[in-house]
């Protein structure tokens, strides 16, 4: 079991801040989450004590950093069960996923080969393999959801077959929270010769990944989703697919020599994708944040995210204004619209109560076809939040009228 109230201490966020002067109830991890202090001293200290470049400096202090910027490559490999050199920096899951179709589409795809996804994809997600289409003359395919967005196993079968040669999908959609059944899927991709890459954004913060047993082929995530800092993610491939790819980004780092012909020697895996100076407080943070996470407990957070959207669940059902359009959904999302308000006007009339939520498409534009509407409001919880704010959200989610929000806006 967590103890809440203990956690909440360690993130200044959650200490007394207000917003619209009520208390922050903050309901938008999805989008990012608050860091805890291990984290913000991780970053502070590599300021105050080192601030200097890795892997270039003969001296003790860059000796000491580029030794810790190692170090967080292994800690990351053990929290997803990978090996240290199947681990790649990047900026975040938007460059990792990019990464991938540039740097494995561009180069393994061609004319008749099928990308198969869905519909409720990140723009992240999808928007790379467009390109990796129109220049490789690759397909893009999508397995239908079914009404209530669901993608089932029955569904992914049916749109299976030879010509895929990647299957791309979020393991837990951002918009519906919805777990995508990743594992069946790959042992299923992998009979037809087609690789799985798993956009890991929402679900590495908030539940156990473990690489290995899921057998997937790439994973992407980012830090600032999982309390470290912006600026940093991870982008995971099995390391005979590294060794297959190109980067798409050159410079300092990344090659082992060059000379005037423009003969180019890169170094292997994963070296051969970092060029430039990275993100090191970012990257360094990120390590605190994984241990501040194991210590936690990534089942414990999975167990108690599910249960406060549960509780939150029951309670909603009960109010005659929401339509919730994901009540079964096991992950700490609730997405919703209230009766004839706008999104966005719900969404401010929760700020005039210092509850932070986000309203939109949440970056997956498609999937609102499927879910026949323009936009919706989506309230992600972290394991931090509690029943006292889920509580105090519903209250407030009574008063979302036509008339309330004009009062507020106007
Ligand atoms: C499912 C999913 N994929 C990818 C991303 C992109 O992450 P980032 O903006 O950190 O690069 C997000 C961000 O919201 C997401 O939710």
């Amino acid at each position: 079991m967590l103890n809440v109230s203990e956690i909440r201490k360690d993130f200044p966020m959650l200490n007394n801040k207000k917003m619209s002067n009520y208390p922050l109830i903050y309901l938008d991890n999805a989008a990012t989450t608050f860091k805890p202090d291990c984290v913000i001293d991780t970053v502070v200290n590599y300021y105050k004590n080192y601030s200097c470049n890795i892997h270039r400096g003969d001296y003790e202090l860059s000796y000491q950093i580029s030794d810790e910027y190692d170090k967080t490559r292994k800690v990351v490999a053990n929290f997803i069960n990978s090996e240290d050199k199947e681990v790649v920096f990047t900026s975040g899951a938007s460059e990792s996923l990019n990464l991938i179709a540039y740097g494995y589409g561009m180069n393994n795809l061609t004319k008749g080969d099928v990308i198969l996804t869905c519909e409720a994809e990140h723009a992240s997600n999808i928007l790379p393999w467009f390109k990796v289409a129109e220049k490789t003359g690759a397909t893009i395919e999508y397995i239908p959801l079914q009404n209530d967005g669901v993608l089932s196993i029955e569904n992914f079968k049916k749109a299976m077959h030879s010509n895929v040669k990647v299957v791309t999908l979020a393991h837990i959609s951002n918009v519906l929270g919805y777990v995508n059944p990743i594992k069946e899927i790959t042992k299923i991709a992998h009979e037809y010769n087609a690789i799985v890459i798993c956009d890991g954004a929402q679900s590495v913060p908030h539940v156990k990944v473990d690489v290995k047993d899921l057998d997937i082929d790439f994973l992407a995530f980012s830090g600032h989703k999982m309390c470290a800092a912006t600026g940093v993610g991870i982008m995971y491939g099995k390391y005979d697919l590294l060794n297959a790819m190109e980067p798409f980004m050159l410079g300092g780092g990344s090659n082992a020599r060059f000379d005037m012909c423009g003969n180019i020697q890169l170094k292997n895996a994963p070296f051969k994708f970092e060029s430039g100076t990275p993100a090191i407080e970012a990257v360094l943070s990120i390590g605190a944040a994984v241990k501040y996470l194991e210590k936690i407990g990534m089942d414990n957070i999975e167990e108690y995210e599910l249960e406060l959207k549960k509780y939150a669940i029951s309670k909603i059902e009960k109010l005659e204004n929401i339509i919730c359009y994901n009540s079964l959904a096991e992950t700490g999302i609730i997405t919703f619209n209230v009766k004839d308000v706008f999104a966005q006007d719900a969404a401010c009339y929760l700020n005039s109560k210092g509850i932070a939520v986000r309203a939109g498409n949440h970056c997956a534009k498609i999937l609102m076809n499927t879910l026949n509407t323009s936009e919706t409001i989506r309230a992600s919880f972290y394991f931090y939040n509690t029943y006292e704010e889920v509580d105090f959200f519903v209250e407030t989610l009574k008063e979302v009228t036509v008339e309330n929000c004009i009062n507020i806006l106007f």
